[in-house]
């Protein structure tokens, strides 16, 4: 669900966006490699800083990019104008919910979720819904934070809607049908899966 006002305005701050993508989305990117491919949607993409980190990292692909909260899809609208550069202007934005998404089975190459999933409470229909678009063969890729991340204090400022270590991710991300290719981390997860 919508994240709470001092989260977005932290998350929406240029300063943590610079750091965000130089620090934690630069390593993702190399643990991931080469694979976020083809047709992509991106769930949880907030006002659209990771969906411009993808499209520059990953020029080939169609990216289509949703947020739950309407405010921030149109931030994220916003993008094109504000960076003035191609790789925003070929981004499709759209407000949607991940656990219950509007699109055709087996209609994405890739699904990529960038600290989306420990603010849906029900992370497992996202799984879900996530396994159902993607077709077989396809890839799902996730940065996440586990539970070990959710001390007393970053609980008490940034509430988590739903915590899980990486044994349950791994667990969930399975038991929707995928085969683990690669893992990482127990504060911060990587995952790269596989679709069966
Ligand atoms: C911490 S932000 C992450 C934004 C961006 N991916 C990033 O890493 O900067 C989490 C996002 O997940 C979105 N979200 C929460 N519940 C959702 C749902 N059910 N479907 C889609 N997005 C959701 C929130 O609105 C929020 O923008």
């Amino acid at each position: 669900m919508e994240m709470s006002r001092l989260e977005k305005f932290f998350v929406n701050s240029s300063v943590y966006n610079y750091v965000y993508a130089k620090t934690l989305l630069a390593r993702w990117q190399q643990f991931v490699g080469g694979a976020i491919h083809d047709k992509v949607l991106e769930i949880g993409c907030g006002r659209g800083k990771t969906s411009l980190f993808l499209k520059k990292q990953y020029p080939t692909i169609t990216l289509t990019s949703l947020d739950y909260d309407y405010a921030q899809i149109e931030l994220a609208k916003q993008i094109p104008q504000d960076a003035a550069n191609d790789a925003a202007n070929s981004i499709t934005f759209v407000q949607g919910d991940a656990t219950r998404l509007s699109f055709r089975s087996a209609s994405f190459d890739t699904v990529v979720q960038i600290m989306a999933f420990h603010h849906i409470s029900n992370y497992k229909d996202a799984m879900k819904e996530t396994a159902r678009v993607l077709k077989k063969g396809g890839t799902f890729a996730m940065l996440d934070l586990g539970t070990p991340f959710f001390n007393r204090l970053v609980h008490f400022f940034f509430t988590p809607e739903a915590v899980f270590t990486k044994e349950e991710m791994l667990d969930e991300v399975q038991k929707a049908g995928f085969i683990i290719e690669k893992e990482q981390g127990r504060r911060i997860l990587f995952i790269v899966a596989k679709k069966k």
